[in-house]
């Protein structure tokens, strides 16, 4: 008996289990009634009492080993076939969620590709700003209202953060001789109840050309040129007088929504004009503060918000809605670049 069980114990041992029907005929061979384990059991009935003392033991533990292997084995199957399941390498792959541009940043990249086919450079200035670029270089006088705590975050005495992008005009013919054509992006902060129409930090396009002979024919047409390109062809202009301390002469540039919708009539108060820029011719005086001779050289300057258009373009009734991040709302640009 003693031989016979360690004989069996042996081939459960060597037995190599691959396959779901090496697995069946280990059942058979050693579980099943008429294995071989049944058949030692069957032997075993017929011992007599003392032996049985002997075998019993053995016999029981080699009957744990074969069930054992045969529940490790038949797991380790089962969950290899269900990997094998998992794996199926004619499915599409899982699309990884695009993202979208911000409108903000759709009207700026066009704005600047228009200005770009004209031969403008790109540049930019900090937001920190001193009082010498933000203000004096500007031609602001040192009681001008703009620079009143009301409309300036302040962050000491002669550094503010700054309230336009002209101060990257200062900054850009400061450090560089004309020709100067540039457009200058960026955020300007500026201390305003916030509503649905304005907030405390906005976005601007600056634009300044300097060389000798540039005229306000010249402003006007470069203007006109990108209100084709952005706007469409058939739009119209129209240039009303108006004051900024940096510009002499200076004009706010209007287009023509005139469309008689309600959304027209909300954004222009029922004229069909829309303003979109403040221009001007650079003022002697900063040319002067920059380092340029105006005996030589002149030059004109514009400054346009991004927020209004974008909010006309796509038809955004609140700006508040621009910088809330709110995923329903920046989806919708996902087929725009
Ligand atoms: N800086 C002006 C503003 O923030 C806009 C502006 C007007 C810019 C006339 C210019 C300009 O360059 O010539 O309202």
């Amino acid at each position: 008996m003693k031989e016979q069980i360690k004989k069996v114990l042996k081939e459960i041992e060597d037995f190599e289990i691959l396959t779901e029907e090496n697995l069946e005929n280990f059942r058979k061979n050693f579980l099943s009634k008429k294995g071989a384990i049944g058949e030692l059991l069957e032997n075993f009935k017929k011992l007599e009492k003392e032996e049985k003392k002997i075998f019993g033991a053995d016999l029981n533990s080699l009957k744990k080993q074969a069930e054992e292997k045969f529940g490790v084995k038949k797991d380790s199957l089962v969950s290899g076939q269900e990997e094998k399941n998992d794996l199926d390498l004619s499915l599409p792959g899982q699309r990884m969620p695009q993202g979208s541009r911000h409108p903000l940043s759709i009207v700026q990249n066009t704005m600047i590709n228009i200005f770009k086919e004209m031969g403008f450079s790109l540049s930019v200035g900090p937001e920190i700003e001193d009082d010498w670029h933000n203000f004096s270089a500007l031609n602001f006088p040192e009681n001008h209202p703009a620079r009143d705590m009301q409309d300036t975050f302040f962050i000491e005495k002669d550094i503010s953060l700054r309230t336009h992008t002209s101060s990257v005009q200062v900054r850009v013919m400061e450090e560089n001789e004309p020709p100067i054509r540039t457009i200058s992006p960026g955020r300007v902060y500026r201390n305003e109840a916030i509503s649905a129409r304005s907030n405390s930090f906005f976005h601007q396009i600056e634009g300044l050309y300097i060389d000798k002979g540039v005229s306000f024919a010249d402003l006007k047409q470069t203007l006109f040129h990108f209100v084709q390109r952005f706007f469409g062809e058939k739009t119209e202009v129209r240039f009303r007088p108006s004051y900024f301390p940096f510009t002499e002469p200076s004009a706010e540039m209007d287009i023509y929504l005139g469309t008689g919708t309600e959304e027209d009539y909300r954004l222009t108060k029922g004229t069909g004009w829309l303003e979109i820029l403040g221009c001007g011719m650079v003022d002697v005086n900063v040319l002067e503060n920059c380092g340029i001779d105006p005996k030589v050289f002149s030059g004109f300057a514009f400054g346009m918000g991004i927020e209004r258009i974008t909010m006309f373009q796509y038809g955004v009734k609140d700006i508040r809605t621009l910088f809330e991040n709110d995923k329903r709302f920046l989806d919708q640009f996902k087929t725009l670049t």
